[in-house]
């Protein structure tokens, strides 16, 4: 069994990795600052003896570099990050901070403590707006956010120290994400934690365009499980995967299943799409299952009726 040391472990993807790493029987060391992680997304977690939880801000420097000294993990899961991609065009030096000089402390603290391996939060983000489906790991990147190039910078960062330093490093490049504990707060937020509390709440949703545009869509659970394979599967050689489906679903298709989870609900109400919205977005995911063996075997009915019961609860 291995220790870990999970930054951001109070928030949505931190979370759901800690609970399955406890319950494959790993000692997890959780950090988070609670900027906009929750000390209750992680209730189960702190019942476990196999779990602590200490209150440190990664960008900060000599936080992450005591704790690593002081528990000498076998990995760290880097997932703490500035997770807005409009905060991070509304406040550049912020996102540069969270998400990429945090980074640099992590690749230093595993340099220092000889930490054997680091897995990365990257995301989908890096490619940009492209047009050229399904996207690849080869895919040209290009991205068109201060969040998209932090986290392209990020990978740049880690696979380089993993590479001088001799420890290896998976970069998981995240799809659009769901599930229980993901903040619906603002307009900006994952469409399927917005719609889930407007459904609850009995209120009509808003489709922005006509609904057709597309996404890949992975459930929390298949990506917090792609996590503990990438911490925690012996042999593992460093790289990128994307971390999707490999399939896309529309947003008519998502509201359709929640009105069935709903039944009652108010019918969607249309809005002009918004700029610079993507049209599709597909990814490969046989990257992910030739180096992790990992594949999503969540459907996003099953997904969205997990959601719906979390919620309810
Ligand atoms: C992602 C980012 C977004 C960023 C965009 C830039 C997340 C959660 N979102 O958006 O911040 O601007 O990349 O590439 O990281 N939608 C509705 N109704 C709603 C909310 C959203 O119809 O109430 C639509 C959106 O217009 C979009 C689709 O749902 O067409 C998915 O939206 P979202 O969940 O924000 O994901 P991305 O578009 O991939």
């Amino acid at each position: 069994m291995a220790k870990i040391v999970v930054t951001g472990a109070a928030g949505f993807i931190g979370s759901h990795t800690t609970d399955q790493l406890l319950a494959a029987g790993h000692t997890v060391v959780g950090a988070d600052n609670f900027r906009t992680g929750r000390r209750a997304n992680l209730t189960a977690a702190l019942r476990s003896g196999a779990f602590a939880l200490h209150e440190i801000d990664v960008a900060q420097p000599g936080a992450l570099d005591a704790l690593v000294a002081a528990e000498r993990p076998d990995a760290i899961i880097h997932l703490a990050a500035l997770v807005s991609v409009q905060e991070s065009i509304a406040d550049p030096g912020l996102n540069f901070l969270l998400n990429v000089q945090a980074t640099q402390l992590v690749a230093e603290a595993a340099r220092k403590h000889r930490v054997g391996r680091v897995v990365f939060a990257s995301s989908a983000a890096i490619y940009g707006d492209t047009t050229d489906l399904p996207i690849t790991e080869n895919t040209e990147k290009k991205p068109i956010s201060p969040y998209g190039a932090a986290k392209l910078a990020s990978e740049a960062l880690l696979l380089g120290h993993g590479a001088a330093y001799g420890f290896t490093v998976r970069c998981q490049r995240y799809f659009n994400v769901f599930g229980p504990r993901q903040d619906p707060a603002s307009p900006y937020s994952g469409v399927i934690s917005i719609f889930d509390r407007r459904y609850r709440e009995g209120k009509a949703v808003t489709i922005y365009g006509d609904g057709r545009q597309t996404r890949d869509f992975i459930a929390v659970r298949d990506v917090a499980r792609a996590n503990v394979i990438a911490a925690t599967r012996p042999g593992l050689v460093s790289g990128v995967a994307n971390i999707c489906t490999g399939r896309e679903t529309s947003l008519l298709d998502v509201a359709a299943v929640f009105a069935r989870l709903y039944p009652g609900a108010a019918a969607p109400v249309h809005a002009p799409a918004r700029t610079g919205d993507i049209l599709r977005s597909l990814g490969t995911a046989a990257r992910a299952k030739a180096e992790l063996d990992f594949t999503a075997n969540t459907s996003v009915a099953d997904g969205l009726a997990e959601l719906a019961a979390a919620t309810a609860a």
